[in-house]
């Protein structure tokens, strides 16, 4: 667990690490290419740990001998079938589908199941590779995809929560392989999407219209070896914003793209938060007193739905009424009822959360639920009057590579204790804590 005293302000700089939603499904895009992948900027993370022995699993090598670096072989990966005691410890192990797929013709990828933040079907993924021709089926909980040649089609990726963004890079890296040109439309418009379609192009892929809502991909016969840097994390940079912003900090956060993070600057300025940027860095700075706001996570370019959580905690710090809603997972509450054991004042009103700031929250034993959950938890504690544990922690592993590092470096008093309720005997509120460890949230 985390051992948090809360009080003080963060002051000082620190370095954003690649984008984990990026590094997952390049990683495993590595699949489909032939020859040497090298990959810079990549986080260590639990989550890249996991994809790794996934890629290992089916038979590709990968050396990360050298720090925040992946050098993937797939040359010799003969394997089709992603293991449930995978996939289960990582829904992203659904980028493989794509990759397999358009390698070898035929897929056999366990279907990720629960999660703790909200309903997470694959219907899009598996939607746009039968518009490329797959054929695919559900048997004993795993995806079963053949197809003897993809072919490109259009394709429209348009959900009701926005599009998707792991299905639009699975569709685009079978695209990228199959005979004629695919055109995706409602295709994810985030800058990890297109991170993974520059990846892919570098690898000779004929791909146009990153970053829109239609992708075009004139299919190519082969992908091969290339190297590529890893984009800088937005939703790492935006939790440190945000915690900075809490603590009343002031901090300077190194390598990052700030067109990527205009959202949530904005959400910030609107705050009254002092924003200032270069080319790869920005700025925060905070005032005394800052203003409530109403805060609704959207689709790219929208505020994301990975910054919800911890912009609760921080709203919960700020005198007056604020309203947030998550447009992307709308159930996306569990750190809610967190927050209010340190002494927030939440009220769920339909698909939002009310939440009337300004009251000092309070040191609290609190048990984190999913990957931002956690996050946000440990924003809350770092304001706090006195001390906080924070449980699961595992799940901040998963995507913020050594935090108690860096907020410690900017000042804060954060101690990593081994918990020894963690996780047998701790129970959880809605199941037990043995399928709470199995689940997953990236
Ligand atoms: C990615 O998940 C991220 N994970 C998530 O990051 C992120 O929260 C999410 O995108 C939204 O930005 C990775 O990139 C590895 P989606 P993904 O498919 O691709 C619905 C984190 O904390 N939907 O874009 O699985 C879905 O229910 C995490 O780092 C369908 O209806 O999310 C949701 O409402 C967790 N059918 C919306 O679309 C589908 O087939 C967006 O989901 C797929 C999704």
């Amino acid at each position: 667990m985390l051992v948090i005293q809360g009080g003080a302000a963060l002051q000082g700089d620190v370095t954003v690490e690649g984008a984990k939603n990026a590094a997952l499904p390049i990683m495993a895009a590595a699949l489909a290419v032939r020859g040497d992948v090298r990959l810079g900027c990549v986080p260590d993370l639990v989550d890249v740990h996991t994809m790794t022995q996934l890629l290992q699993s089916l038979g590709a090598e990968v050396d990360r001998s050298t720090p925040n670096s992946a050098v993937i072989n797939a040359d010799n990966a003969q394997g089709h079938v992603a293991d449930y005691e995978l996939v289960r410890r990582m829904r992203a192990s659904i980028c493989v589908l794509g990759p397999l797929l358009a390698r070898h013709g035929r897929a056999r990828v366990s279907l990720p199941g629960g999660c703790n933040i909200g309903h997470r079907p694959i219907d899009l993924h598996l939607k746009g590779l039968a518009a490329l021709g797959a054929d695919l089926r559900i048997e004993a909980g795993y995806v079963i995809a053949t197809a003897a040649q993809l072919r490109g089609a259009e394709v429209d990726l348009s959900g009701p929560h926005g599009s998707t963004v792991t299905g639009t890079c699975n569709v685009m890296v079978a695209a990228a392989l199959a005979k004629g040109q695919t055109v995706i439309r409602s295709a994810a418009c985030e800058p990890e999407v297109v991170d993974v379609g520059r990846f892919l192009i570098n690898a000779g892929a004929k791909i146009s219209g990153l970053g829109t809502p239609v992708v075009e991909i004139e299919g190519v016969d082969s992908l091969t070896g290339s190297a590529h840097k890893i984009l800088p994390d937005r939703i790492e940079a935006a939790t440190f914003a945000i915690a900075a912003t809490a603590t009343h900090g002031s901090i300077r956060l190194k390598n990052v793209r700030p067109s990527d993070l205009t959202s949530v600057t904005n959400a910030l300025s609107a705050m009254d938060v002092e924003v200032s940027s270069t080319v790869d860095e920005l700025r925060i700075s905070t005032p005394r007193q800052l203003k409530p706001a109403n805060i609704t996570a959207r689709p790219f370019p929208g505020i994301p739905t990975d910054t919800q959580a911890q912009f609760m905690a921080l709203l919960a710090t700020i005198r007056g009424r604020s309203v947030v809603t998550d447009g992307v997972f709308p159930d996306r509450f569990m750190h809610a009822s967190e927050l209010l054991r340190m002494g927030a004042h939440i009220r769920r009103v339909g698909a939002s959360a009310v939440v009337t700031g300004g009251t000092r929250l309070s040191g609290a034993s609190v048990m984190a639920s999913d990957l931002r959950a956690s996050a946000a938890l440990v924003i809350a504690a770092l304001t706090a009057d006195g001390e906080s544990q924070i449980r699961r922690i595992y799940h901040l592993d998963r995507g913020y590579a050594g935090l108690e590092t860096k907020l410690n470096a900017l000042g804060a008093n954060v101690r990593r204790e081994s918990d020894r309720q963690q996780p047998s005997a701790v129970k959880a509120p809605h199941y037990s804590s043995q399928s709470a460890r199995q689940r997953t949230d990236s």
